[in-house]
């Protein structure tokens, strides 16, 4: 990235700390340009590189990216098997250029879930860059807000009944910290792809004050400038968290 294009993002002001994506419309764009749904997630990875060396360059710090939701594992078998296999080579291929770009990378999600050979290969992956101090790339996998949100009750339920904790110690700050998230601050920005207005169960609790931004470009179409358009669009927002704009 030029400069000059920083500098332009820049002067806007504040860039978003935590970026988190909701890469939709593979599918659709495979389709209108004739092919089948598995050419939409090939090329997808191609946007997930541009998109994850731009945050890199301009300082974003944090960039989560739903990558399977717990849903998608109703898909039929041979698209999943086909996203598995392209996530497991996938990782493999880009590792090592995203540990010398000082990409730290991690996961959120039920990782038990996904097949063997992907799981070892994240792990591996999350291990080799785990002192990484450059961009925090986040994979939700296998990634459910109800259910992760279920997990942690159970584990707060759990605690008091182990009479660890009273009634009154159970805060916000406790839920968030038994997310998957606990480690990460809450997103500035969520974009969604694909012309969908909707959250599909991604950082339900997370994105309490989160700004959005949803654009009808399908995730394969989507690249720098696109990011940066987002971005922008961010930065001309005033976030008022409930007050009045004059306090702010
Ligand atoms: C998003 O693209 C990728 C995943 C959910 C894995 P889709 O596969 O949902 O693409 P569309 O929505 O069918 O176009
Ligand atoms: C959301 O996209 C999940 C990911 C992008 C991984 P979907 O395509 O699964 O969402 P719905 O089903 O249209 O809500
Ligand atoms: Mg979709």
């Amino acid at each position: 990235m030029s400069k000059k294009l920083r500098k332009q993002i820049e002067k806007h002001g504040d860039l978003p700390n935590h970026i988190a994506i909701i890469m939709d419309g593979n599918g659709r764009w495979a389709k209108s340009h004739r092919f089948k749904r598995i050419a939409g997630h090939k090329e997808g990875i191609n946007s997930v590189r541009e998109i994850v060396r731009v945050c890199g360059e301009i300082g974003v710090k944090h960039l989560t990216l739903y990558t399977f939701s717990s849903e998608n594992w109703t898909r039929p078998e041979s698209e999943v098997s086909s996203i598995m296999n392209l996530l497991f080579s996938t990782i493999k291929k880009e590792i090592e250029n995203l540990h010398k770009n000082n990409v730290r990378l991690s996961a959120i999600g039920e990782l038990d879930d996904l097949p063997n050979k992907s799981y070892k290969e994240i792990m591996e992956g999350i291990n080799k860059t785990k002192d990484n101090t450059g961009l925090n790339l986040i994979l939700a996998l296998s990634y459910g807000s109800r259910q992760e949100l279920l997990m942690a009750v159970r584990r707060i339920v759990d605690r008091f009944k182990e009479k660890e904790i009273n009634i009154k110690d159970i805060s916000e700050n406790m839920i968030s910290k038994e997310l998957y998230t606990s480690k990460i601050p809450d997103p500035d920005l969520l974009i969604r792809t694909g012309g969908e207005n909707r959250i599909s169960n991604f950082l339900l609790w997370q994105s309490a004050y989160t700004e959005f931004y949803m654009t009808d470009i399908h995730w394969p179409d989507f690249r720098e400038k696109e990011l940066l358009d987002s971005i922008i669009d961010y930065q001309m927002r005033q976030r008022r968290f409930g007050k009045i704009s004059e306090q702010i």
